[in-house]
């Protein structure tokens, strides 16, 4: 089984699809990462983020196993990550090994920006969950300020209009929802509450009927 859910950053979709993914026994991928590793490796090298053909060889000799790297979830990794993805060699270039990991036996959880759009367009279940902007600016400048960086929250403010505005106007696979997914509002719920309404949305999606 294939769950495929979609979302702007900090809306609560990584929280929600890691409890999914251990509730139902799946293996989850956070897509995100991978855009992150592939800035991470280009700022490494002093690439330029708009050298293309760089950014392709970055994301072609990605593994999954150097994900887990704290230093992917800074936020100029999130900056650099939604630039780099605004590329669509790049965008093709990180397909197959999102398309090997939906297609696991047993399934997969995967979130990110197209998964339900364009990466795993025949998903059994597809869910897009969003929040308000001040909800998400908040929650990701407590989560930031609670990693030890030092952030203003009218600036996490900006950035999350700014990278909304990027991943949602870029051509190549531009962030929305599918018309068959769906739509999970967070912005008064708490992440307990949240993980529950996604698994009942699930959990319908999958009843026979
Ligand atoms: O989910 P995140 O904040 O870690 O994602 C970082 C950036 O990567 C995001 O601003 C856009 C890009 N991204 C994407 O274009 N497609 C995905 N499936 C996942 C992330």
């Amino acid at each position: 089984m294939i769950i495929a859910v979609d979302g702007p950053s900090a809306s609560g979709k990584g929280s929600v699809s890691r409890r999914i993914a251990a509730q139902l026994g799946l293996p989850y991928l956070d897509t995100g990462l991978l855009y992150r590793a592939v800035a991470r490796d280009m700022l490494d090298q002093g690439l330029p983020l708009d050298d293309e053909d760089a950014a392709v060889r970055a994301a072609k000799s990605l593994d999954l196993d150097g994900l887990d790297d704290p230093r992917l979830r800074e936020r100029r990794m999130g900056e650099a990550a939604s630039r780099v993805a605004a590329s669509p060699a790049v965008r093709e270039a990180l397909l197959e090994l999102q398309r090997d990991f939906a297609h696991r036996p047993g399934g997969a959880v995967l979130d990110g920006r197209d998964i339900g759009t364009v990466v795993c367009p025949g998903a059994d279940v597809k869910l897009y969950i969003t929040a308000s902007a001040e909800e998400r600016a908040h929650r990701r400048y407590l989560e930031l300020r609670d990693r030890g960086e030092h952030v203003d929250e009218d600036e996490i403010y900006q950035d999350i209009l700014k990278r909304d505005h990027r991943d949602q106007e870029r051509s190549a696979a531009p962030l929305r929802k599918a018309d068959d997914a769906h739509l999970l509002d967070t912005t008064n719920l708490d992440i307990e509450q949240a993980f529950k309404a996604a698994l009942g949305l699930i959990n319908a999606a999958r009843a026979p009927r």
